[in-house]
């Protein structure tokens, strides 16, 4: 199949050096409220790249759960690949593909475990389906069929009858705390623009124009 004429000319928008914010994390607000207004469906999810110990790379969708200057939050298994990645190897990135808005936003930083006490403060926000079906699945491990899945949330289910789910030892929250962030902005001719913010030592954020 001969994909070559599938082609798009960029023309929705522009980013300049002057309307950026100089906060990375206060441009990536705004960027988010509009891509919450435009893309239709989970505008919070991101790819998450990790790589292990003998720089394999890779890579899923997660969603985003919320962000502040401290970074970007996402929820787990921590017995799953991408966990035993980070662990292997903090070093990970997020990309944000907002096709239709013409953009992406990729991020790259270090993956820290949350608190337990945060991650219990989100779980109980989860739906109890949600809550029982993080106790069911050993996520990326194999399993023999989808009915090892459906016997266990049956039995979770029983087990959890009264009063609230607890949280599983084997879930939970890491924040990425981002170093570099970059706004990507397609234009026409293939002349996109973007922005990296690096941060410096000093806690302040470069920020420059790379070629597209
Ligand atoms: C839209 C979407 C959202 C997802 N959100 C999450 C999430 O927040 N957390 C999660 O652990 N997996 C999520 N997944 C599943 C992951 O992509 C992945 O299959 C799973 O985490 C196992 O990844 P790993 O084996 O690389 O660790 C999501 C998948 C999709 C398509």
């Amino acid at each position: 199949m001969d994909l070559s004429q599938l082609r798009e000319e960029y023309k929705r928008a522009e980013l300049s050096r002057n309307t950026l914010d100089d906060d990375p994390i206060k441009q990536f607000e705004k960027w988010f409220k509009e891509a919450m207004a435009t893309v239709e469906k989970d505008p919070n999810a991101m790819s998450l790249a990790t790589v292990n110990a003998i720089g394999q790379p890779s890579l899923r969708t997660v969603l985003l759960k919320y962000f502040d200057e401290r970074g970007f939050v996402f929820f787990t298994n921590y017995e799953s690949r991408k966990a035993r990645d980070i662990g292997q190897n903090p070093r990970v990135a997020l990309l944000f593909p907002w096709l239709v808005l013409e953009r992406q936003v990729k991020i790259e930083g270090i993956a820290e475990k949350v608190s337990f006490a945060e991650t219990a403060r989100y779980f109980t926000t989860r739906p109890r389906g949600s809550q029982i079906g993080a106790w069911v699945s050993p996520q990326s491990s194999v399993i023999e069929s989808r009915n090892f899945l459906l016997q266990k949330f049956e039995e979770m289910k029983v087990r959890f009858e009264k009063g609230q789910v607890p949280v599983p030892k084997h879930w939970g929250g890491y924040r990425v705390v981002p170093h570099v962030i970059e706004f990507w902005q397609g234009r026409p001719n293939r002349l996109h623009d973007r922005f990296q913010y690096s941060r410096q030592a000093d806690g302040s954020w470069l920020i420059e124009r790379l070629a597209p």
